[in-house]
């Protein structure tokens, strides 16, 4: 069963947006399916290592649109960009030392920190770029 599974209560009403939170939906269950099925720490650290550099990519997405509209919570949402790719990296390095294994509390933990970003900071800027036709 998937960690999380894509709802339209998810959806922040711009489609590249929902594309790449949908895509890091993908990555996050792959890490936890990895994760029940006993794989080796090397397989599990692939998919945390695509899960990390992807969430980089999607964070600058939505940091450059933020730029180009004028966004006024930029700074506080790129703040908190800035802190969950800190913790993920954290992961991602205690994990690749051998130092952490992927754990039902560190998805939970993963899952949280993704969910809770989309549907309170994410979905914060939906009226934003609504008023202004972005789709
Ligand atoms: Fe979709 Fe602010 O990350």
């Amino acid at each position: 069963m998937a960690l999380i599974t894509w709802s339209a209560q998810m959806s922040v009403g711009i489609a590249k947006i929902d594309e790449e939170h949908q895509r890091l939906i993908t990555l996050l269950n792959a890490l936890h399916a990895r994760m029940m099925a006993g794989r080796g720490d090397e397989v599990v650290g692939d998919v945390l290592d695509q899960l990390v550099s992807y969430a980089k990519t999607h964070f600058a997405t939505e940091e450059a649109l933020f730029r180009s509209h004028g966004y006024p919570q930029a700074a506080a949402h790129k703040k908190e960009h800035d802190d969950l790719t800190a913790k993920a990296v954290e992961l991602q390095i205690a994990v690749s030392g051998g130092k952490a294994f992927l754990t039902l509390p560190t998805m939970t933990f993963l899952k949280d920190w993704l969910t809770n970003h989309i549907m309170k900071m994410d979905m914060a800027y939906r009226p934003f770029f609504a008023a202004k036709g972005i789709k």
